[in-house]
């Protein structure tokens, strides 16, 4: 467990982008029952209805679940900011979200930064928020986040993995007190490419998933794998028992190819890195 401001949070999560239905509303279900404890969902994933049945169906209580949500770029308004916030809670069927995102640093957020910022502080003096997070920003936009915002931020999602290893951004997080959510943990499906991890992976009986895994975990970062197939829901649950060694975690901070999977090239911000 990492605790950031009031909030505990578990080591791994579950991301659920491409999810929908009942073979979604099966695996996220079993994924709960079989641990997971933080789930992270979107407005622009169109699945929130499928999460909230999700945790409805795992039975678990709903307090012991750290759920996040995030308001997309057409939404980046006072009102906008409420109005999606209101869908969102509307869709999962619960009265709370405890981590809700601005999803990206979009031209619409940075021209309406302070109303904006002062939505997500009012929505969580009303106890629909937990609290805010940000995603896909950079140290500049962190810094102009943190001078305006009345509260705590607590995470920053952004891509991470070992051909992208944000060792900067994770520094500035650091001392910020903000903890950095990894997506793309098992670089949206390429995790078998990488040799160094292929060969870690045999030296614990493990796979090259859960080895990534275990190395953005060793680094204080939370990964947020997405699958809903049983059988990797439990390889990455279960990559919480691994112990890397500092040779195994020397290896992957040595590796040098850089690649960068999210492709969105016109919301994307200009990247540090
Ligand atoms: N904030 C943002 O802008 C942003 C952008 C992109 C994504 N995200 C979040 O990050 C989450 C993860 O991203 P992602 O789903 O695209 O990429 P990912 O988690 O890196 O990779 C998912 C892929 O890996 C497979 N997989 C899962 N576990 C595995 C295992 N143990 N061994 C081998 N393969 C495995 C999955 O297939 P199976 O389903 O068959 O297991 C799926 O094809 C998303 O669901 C979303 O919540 C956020």
């Amino acid at each position: 467990m990492l605790k950031i401001s009031d909030l505990i949070l578990p080591k791994i999560g579950l991301g659920t982008m491409g999810g929908r239905g009942n073979k979604a509303i099966e695996a996220y279900s079993k994924a709960i029952k079989m641990g997971f404890r933080f789930i992270d969902t979107a407005r622009i994933y169109f699945n929130e209805k499928t999460v909230g049945a999700a945790i409805k169906k795992s039975g678990v209580p709903r307090e012991e679940i750290i759920l996040a949500s995030k308001v997309f770029i057409w939404n980046f308004s006072y009102n906008g900011v409420r109005k999606s916030t209101k869908k969102s809670l509307k869709k999962l069927g619960l009265a709370k979200v405890d981590i809700m995102y601005i999803h990206w640093p979009f031209k619409t957020y940075k021209k309406r930064k302070e109303k904006v910022l002062r939505a997500f502080s009012e929505l969580i003096d009303e106890g629909k928020i937990g609290h805010l997070g940000i995603s896909n920003f950079t140290i500049n936009d962190i810094d102009e986040a943190i001078a305006k915002y009345d509260k705590q931020i607590v995470v920053n999602q952004v891509e991470m993995h070992p051909w992208l290893q944000q060792k900067a951004l994770l520094e500035h997080l650091d001392n910020n007190k903000i903890k950095l959510v990894s997506y793309f943990p098992l670089m949206h499906g390429r995790i078998n490419e990488v040799p160094e991890l292929k060969e870690i992976a045999q030296k614990h009986k493990a796979s090259p998933a859960q080895i990534s895994l275990a190395w953005i975990m060793s680094k204080g970062a939370i990964p947020i794998p997405k699958s809903t197939t049983l059988s990797h829901l439990k390889d990455n649950f279960e990559s919480q028992n691994i112990q890397l060694d500092e040779e195994d975690i020397k290896k992957i901070d040595g590796i040098n190819e850089v690649k960068r999977f999210a492709d969105f090239p016109i919301i994307a911000p200009e990247w540090d890195d």
